[in-house]
């Protein structure tokens, strides 16, 4: 959720009138928080650094031109901030257009289908109708070989990774908030995954062309499973008995890192 700074000068700012105070080099979507109002966001998350990819966050700042991200934007003495103004709105649901102009849907059988950010996203930015189609794909030549393609929206051009045990990689889902990749580099330091291509054509890869999960070097933690707020990366166990009905966050004690988990 942007940076959260601990210590730091006292910064006096308004946000949709609420007045606030936080420490100096908190972002403005944190400080927002603080004053119990949310922004809608999608690459941002309270584990992971600042992003600001997938501008559903941005904001007004008075005296500022433009409309910038709120989760990459620290706080400044003085601030008056408006995070639902008419021509923010307008912003957040012409970007959430954009999204889910490339996005399969198929949400009533989707194993994320009410467990999902895009999905909620989409209805708290009040997207009703999208004007846009993805232009038509070409087939990607071994990108990764894939063992299993059932069930893709498109499997011509963007083929379902199903060589982990664990979990399943559909790139057709994927809006490339690069939640996975910093959690993989920032959570679990294996730096195993990247973003390939420009544009429509970028994709979260394991690795090289032509390598898929098994393959890479993942060590199958989860940490990218538990980071993607659609169904791109699912745990199979999800896809095959359902979102469970209640879940505990537990914390490993196997090492020092202290991470912590979401099991059913
Ligand atoms: Fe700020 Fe994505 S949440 S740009």
């Amino acid at each position: 959720m942007g940076t959260a700074a601990k210590s730091g000068k006292p910064v006096k700012l308004t946000i949709d009138g609420v007045k606030v105070t936080v420490p100096e080099g908190t972002s403005v979507m944190r400080a927002a928080a603080e004053a119990g109002l949310q922004i809608p966001k999608l690459c941002a998350t309270d584990s992971l650094d600042a992003f600001g990819s997938c501008r559903l966050c941005v904001v007004e700042i008075e005296g500022r031109r433009g409309t910038p991200a709120s989760c990459t934007t620290p706080v400044h003495p003085g601030m008056v901030v408006h995070t639902h103004s008419d021509k923010v709105r307008r912003i957040r649901k012409g970007v959430m257009e954009l999204y889910i102009s490339d996005h399969p849907l198929d949400c009533l059988t989707c194993a994320a289908n009410g467990d999902c950010e895009l999905q909620d996203m989409a209805g708290a930015v009040g997207l009703r109708d999208v004007r846009y189609q993805a232009p038509e794909k070409a087939p990607l030549a071994n990108h990764f070989s894939a063992r299993d393609t059932s069930g893709v929206a498109n499997p011509e051009w963007l083929p379902k990774d199903d060589s982990n045990p664990y979990f399943s990689y559909d790139p057709s889902k994927c809006i490339v908030c690069s939640r996975c990749v910093r959690a993989c580099e920032e959570v679990q330091g294996t730096f195993a995954l990247t973003i390939q291509g420009r544009g429509f054509d970028s994709r979260v890869s394991p690795g090289a062309a032509g390598d898929d999960f098994l393959s890479s070097d993942c060590v199958s933690c989860g940490a990218c499973v538990q980071a993607c707020p659609t169904a791109t990366l699912q745990e199979k166990s999800v896809i095959e008995m359902g979102t469970p009905e209640r879940s505990v966050v537990t914390t490993c004690a196997y090492c020092g890192v202290g991470c912590s988990f979401k099991a059913e």
